[in-house]
């Protein structure tokens, strides 16, 4: 694929301090343009806003999907690898087709990752923190009629970023979420698209009014089985085992930290226990907690809130 590059012609520098989670974006960004039943126009220009009409599709029934993932500079030598990037192109096209979106070919993706990111390679900041690559696709045909689009517009947006939760890596607070469902099965819920998202902001502000972090999602069904967090898979390490929740249930994203971690964590010496977890199965001073995705380091939980955990109480209690 020919990818032509328009520079920056006014590159900021690199910024240093806190980046926290999505706020800096470094001075050039790819595109790609999807019309005529066709991907076209791949190109690297600098990082700005784009004009789309109003009626543009994506602006009234959400027709869109994103991926998140990371580079990390290696200090070592200075070089700058991504996080399973194979893994996230491959969960980028099963949402596109979930949303009735094109694919985007593995390989052209691939490369379009590679140079922009060359291209801002300065922008990589220093261990702990990477640079947070936001992969997105957009419908933008013009028209009100609820129907697939037939144009598009694939970006890639990359900038430096630190901690996704404020307070460093202080342990978090979370309320299991017994009112709202996030996705219920046949839904969504497994591809990476907005609605997921909007959908969950109402009991993520009520949880942090009430003082947490975030909120742990139940099924849908019966509001018994944990599921994941926010926007982060969530794992039990219980006695010797590791425990998340299956990949082969559609109502959930299947992420590829949480795949990873409990890969590593079984080489060292932990039972893989992929299955469903049922709140309440077993009592929180024999479980620990950790949470994984893109979007933040690996972190532990303080407290999981919520009476049926801890045996009735309605306060739950730290751990
Ligand atoms: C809702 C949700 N669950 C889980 C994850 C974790 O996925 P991954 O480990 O692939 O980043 C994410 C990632 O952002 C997410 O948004």
């Amino acid at each position: 694929m020919n990818i032509e590059i328009t520079r920056n012609p006014n590159p900021a520098t690199p910024p240093v301090g806190d980046y926290g989670f999505g706020r800096i974006f470094t001075p050039h960004m790819f595109l790609m343009d999807y019309k005529d039943g066709q991907w076209q126009s791949p190109r690297i220009e600098p990082y700005g806003p784009f004009a789309m009409d109003p009626a543009a599709k994506v602006l009234h029934y959400g027709q869109e999907i994103f991926e998140g993932m990371k580079a990390y500079r290696n200090a070592a030598d200075d070089t700058v690898h991504m996080f399973r990037p194979d893994k996230n192109i491959a969960r980028f096209n099963i949402s596109c087709e979930r949303m009735c979106m094109p694919p985007v070919d593995e390989d052209m993706f691939a490369q379009a990752l590679d140079l922009l990111i060359d291209v801002d390679r300065d922008w990589v900041p220093e261990s702990p923190n990477a640079l947070y690559i936001r992969p997105t696709m957009i419908s933008t045909q013009v028209g009100l009629g609820v129907k697939a689009s037939t144009e598009y517009v694939f970006y890639i947006i990359i900038g430096p970023a630190g901690s996704y939760f404020a307070g460093g890596i202080n342990p978090l607070r979370l309320r299991v979420e017994e009112k709202y469902v996030r996705s219920a099965a046949g839904g969504t819920g497994f591809a990476k698209t907005g609605g997921n998202y909007s959908a969950s902001l109402l009991p993520i502000q009520q949880a942090q009014a009430a003082g947490y972090d975030n909120i742990i999602w139940l099924d849908a069904k019966e509001m018994k089985y944990v599921e994941e967090m926010g926007a982060m898979n969530i794992c039990f390490v219980y006695d010797d085992q590791v425990i998340t929740a299956p990949p082969n249930l559609d109502h959930f994203a299947h992420g590829i930290g949480a795949g990873w971690l409990a890969h590593q964590t079984g080489r060292h010496g932990f039972a893989i226990l992929i299955h469903i977890v049922q709140q309440c199965s077993c009592s929180i001073n024999r479980v620990a907690f950790f949470i994984a995705g893109d979007c933040q380091d690996h972190r532990a939980i303080r407290g999981c809130f919520a009476h049926k955990i801890n045996s009735g109480s309605s306060k739950g209690r730290d751990t």
